[in-house]
């Protein structure tokens, strides 16, 4: 059997409990591994089922919001969809004209539902029995007209996946199940007919660019990428954290992780972005892993001939996994002996190869040269690890259950902050003009700062700079009158108090900072030219709303600049040339 699926299947721990009364073996936790012993089950007791007929068995069972498509050797040659909440469309791709722009629907008789199992708690439409209406239609008046008949069907979730093969698409409804049968015949089934049912699916031509597809309504894949947070964020902590239980499986770490517990040090070497999400998280590793933590550049890494030893745990952070230092410094790590993990978002790529173990951040391809959903995933992801190692300590149960509510209620909190653009769009006509813009801060907000910065410098080509509030003192203070731009980051953490202290140094030089800060906190705000509100989080959680509304000021920047978002002077999405 082979299942592709997306989504999420929320009664698979009834499901699953069912099967393993029935003597199933599970080899794995995943929703997957449900799906596919429950067709098996079903295939067991009725051996005569069609294909199809068996996965509209399934789907019965399953609540939740899915996409899939299953293949198997017992139906050479056949293909089943289905979705319910996920999006699925048909690719069909042929050599001549097809004889028809629609495919009607089939509805198919009832069956008994399993036993043993409860009801069907699907959402339901005003359903009237589908007995007697049921057609008998043929479908076959779809295929290509003319001598070839040759036909090939993509199933994707997006057309952005299919475009380059074909621009006919058919977009499934939920709860529509397409087969590709026997001779490539392509059918559509429901189980039940509903009122307001329309009784085909059209062939949709697609008219757009890929790129304009695949940027849907946004005018760059960086501002796409800025608002698909809410999203990356979710698909990056998919069945791998337990809201429920708390635990945290990272698959791709949980065999390393008795020897990881074990090390000397953890390292972790990277460049730009992925830098930045090693500084945002070092402090969480620290505190739960109780172990010392290095950060390097991984260029700086190299020239130094850093010492690296057997019992060294080193991490590469990079979006593309192809980063050119940061693989060298692998490789060096490596030769001597380290563990190597990798934390990618590409998957099979050079670093990921390379590396013994590791996690894909599963942000979904980004395509912005400045990398924005990458970012907080790579955290999310270097959290995940931290909770993970921590499992097995008793006192930091409290602070690991306080961290994982915090990543539940993650992807809302970023929706919050998102609707914060229009008000970012007016600040940043304010300094878009501006040479140069401060980004202060310190503690868990310090990775923001220099993540902002860097933004800010790559697409804008305004200079910028990220600094710690705990060095203003040290230097820094002198850049500050009341003409020079500054954005300060002051939420409620253990360095507020400290914060508070070089935000009044700042407005004591006549600087009128823009502030980011906690949703109603007064205190700072009265110091602040302007505002922006963020919800509150943890702590080590709270970089990742701060970042956002950066993210979106380096973007307005840009675009009243002129300058093209998605491709900045000078530079390239993974740097691969020395
Ligand atoms: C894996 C599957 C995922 C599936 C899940 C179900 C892949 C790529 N991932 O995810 O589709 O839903 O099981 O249990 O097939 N690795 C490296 N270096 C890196 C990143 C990863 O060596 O930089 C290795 C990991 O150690 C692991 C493998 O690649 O062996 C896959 O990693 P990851 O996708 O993170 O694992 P899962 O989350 O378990
Ligand atoms: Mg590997």
């Amino acid at each position: 059997m082979w299942i592709s699926f997306a989504g999420i299947i929320t009664n698979y721990k009834d499901v699953k409990q069912f099967l393993v009364q029935k003597g199933h073996k599970f080899r794995s936790d995943t929703d997957t591994e449900i799906i596919a012993k429950l067709i098996k089950h079903i295939h067991g007791l009725h051996p005569n089922y069609s294909f199809r007929e068996l996965v509209e068995q399934v789907i019965q069972q399953l609540e939740g919001a899915f996409a899939l498509c299953f293949k198997s050797m017992h139906f050479p040659g056949e293909v089943v969809a289905t979705r319910r909440g996920s999006p699925l469309l048909v690719g069909i791709k042929t050599k001549t004209k097809l004889a028809t722009d629609h495919i009607p629907i089939l509805y198919s008789k009832e069956h008994s539902k399993l036993k043993d199992t409860q009801s069907d708690h699907r959402p339901h439409g005003h359903e009237i029995p589908a007995h007697g209406l049921a057609r008998s239609q043929s479908t076959s008046e779809f295929l290509p007209q003319g001598d070839n008949k040759e036909v090939e069907y993509f199933f994707a979730s997006d057309a952005s996946a299919i475009i380059e093969h074909t621009d006919r698409v058919i977009y499934l409804l939920d709860d529509d199940v397409a087969s590709v049968e026997k001779e490539g015949v392509l059918k559509i089934h429901r189980l039940k007919r509903t009122l307001e049912d329309t009784h085909a699916r059209e062939i949709t031509t697609l008219k757009m660019e890929i790129q304009q597809i695949m940027k849907g309504n946004f005018s760059s894949f960086m501002q796409k990428e800025i608002f698909e947070q809410p999203e990356s964020v979710v698909t990056t902590m998919r069945g791998r954290i337990n809201f429920d239980s708390e635990t945290v499986v990272l698959g791709g770490i949980k065999d390393y992780i008795g020897e990881i517990r074990r090390c000397r040090r953890l390292l972790l070497i990277a460049c730009g972005t992925s830098y930045n999400s090693a500084i945002a998280t070092r402090q969480l590793l620290e505190e739960l892993t109780e172990l010392p933590v290095m950060v390097d550049l991984a260029s700086d890494f190299l020239d130094r001939n850093t010492p690296i030893f057997r019992d060294d745990v080193c991490f590469f952070i990079s979006q593309s996994g192809e980063t050119a230092d940061t693989l060298m410094a692998l490789r060096y790590c490596k030769q001597r002996g380290a563990l190597i993990v990798g934390i990618t978002n590409t998957v099979g790529s050079s670093i990921c190869r390379e590396s013994h173990c590791g996690v894909h951040i599963n942000a979904g391809p980004e395509i912005g040269v400045a990398s924005t959903k990458a970012y907080t995933s790579q955290i999310i992801s270097l959290v995940m690890f931290a909770l993970m190692v921590s499992e097995d300590r008793i006192s930091a149960q409290p602070r690991r259950s306080e961290i994982i509510q915090g990543l539940r209620n993650l992807p809302d909190q970023i929706k919050e902050v998102l609707e914060l653009d229009s008000k970012i769009q007016e600040i940043s006509k304010k300094v878009f003009e501006k040479k140069s813009l401060l980004v202060l801060g310190r503690g868990y907000n310090y990775a923001t700062c220099l993540e902002g910065a860097l933004k800010i410098k790559e697409i804008t080509y305004m200079h910028s700079e990220g600094i710690l509030a705990g060095e203003l003192k040290h230097g820094p203070l002198a850049l500050v009158d009341k003409g020079m731009p500054i954005i300060m980051i002051c939420t409620r953490d253990n360095v507020f108090v400290k914060c508070m202290n070089a935000l009044q140094q700042v407005t004591a030089r006549e600087g009128r900072p823009i502030l980011i800060c906690h949703k109603n906190d007064q205190e700072p705000q009265k110091y602040g030219s302007s505002v922006l509100e963020v919800p509150k989080t943890v702590d080590c959680l709270q970089g990742i709303l701060t970042v956002i509304p950066l993210q979106l000021v380096s973007y307005h920047v840009a675009v009243l600049k002129g300058c093209n978002v998605d491709c900045p002077r000078n530079l390239a999405k993974s740097v691969t040339v020395e």
